[in-house]
């Protein structure tokens, strides 16, 4: 298969929800995300039905993704804490877990790396959102995985194209196919009516200056930055990004700020499992 127009990426991925290679319960998930009137009663009792799924909603929502104290041992409790945009996305990573190891070994830890360093990042800034951002730090790779279901055989030259040329998988992504996965997830963020600040930190992660930074998109970039340098999980890039000034100026943090946000990931990350799931 040859690189693809950029318009025809776009279809392809927007039509993702209908492929088949997806898990029936994530098209499930898909559905219930995309429909304009949702309630919470409604995800509550769809989570509540599904054993597998409400087992891994509470594990997340324990983890120190989320660091709420004590513990949370009721999907309606779980629900009403986080609030229904903070719970869509984390549906979707969710309903993305399995399809994340098969894309990228390692792109589920560096997600789950981002939305702990994007918590603690925001925690500093004083942000009220914190779910939110912990939220979009979760899957603002998402469209690794869109790009990956849609072009399998392309989305293995990217990676492989990576290694051997030492460039960032952005570069690769438009290279091969056309299109890359900050664009790739926006487009479904946006078709699934994502909050736009949700859509927004996930056009713009890696580029936070082509739009008047907002704190969301700033603290995205950075904690993936921060994950990549840590050496936490695997993102695909050989090397972390250059952090953009706008993110500096956008947080505003001392270098006393950034000493306590590292230790405090670091903490976080070594109390975690291997494995989340
Ligand atoms: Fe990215
Ligand atoms: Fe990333």
């Amino acid at each position: 298969m040859n690189k693809q127009s950029y318009a025809d990426v776009r279809k392809k991925v927007e039509r993702l929800s209908s492929l088949p290679t997806i898990p029936p319960v994530a098209t499930k998930i898909l559905k219930l995300i995309g429909s304009e009137n949702i309630s919470l009663n409604k995800v509550t009792e769809f989570i509540s039905r599904d054993q597998a799924l409400s087992a891994r909603v509470l594990k997340i929502i324990n983890s120190p993704v989320y660091g709420f104290p004590g513990r949370i041992s009721s999907i309606s409790q779980a629900v009403m804490l986080i609030g229904i945009g903070a719970l869509k996305g984390m549906l979707l990573g969710i309903s993305m877990f399995d399809m994340m190891h098969k894309t990228m070994m390692g792109l589920w830890e560096h997600s789950i790396g981002t939305a702990v360093a994007a918590k603690a990042i925001a925690t500093k800034v004083g942000m009220k959102e914190i779910e939110d951002v912990s939220v979009a730090g979760l899957i603002h790779d998402i469209g690794k995985v869109a790009l990956g279901i849609c072009y399998p055989e392309l989305y293995k030259n990217v990676i492989i194209a990576v290694g051997e040329k030492k460039i960032y998988i952005v570069e690769a992504e438009e290279n091969i196919i056309g299109a890359n996965h900050a664009e790739a997830g926006s487009w479904l963020a946006r078709k699934w009516r994502f909050p736009l600040s949700l859509v927004n930190s996930i056009e713009y992660h890696h580029n936070p200056s082509a739009r008047h930074s907002s704190m969301t998109i700033a603290i995205v970039h950075l904690s993936d930055t921060i994950i990549k340098m840590m050496g936490f999980g695997f993102s695909g890039d050989p090397f972390a990004h250059r952090i953009e000034r706008i993110a500096w100026d956008t947080l505003a943090l001392t270098g006393e700020d950034l000493k306590g946000i590292f230790i405090e990931i670091e903490e976080a990350i070594l109390s975690q499992e291997t494995s989340i799931f």
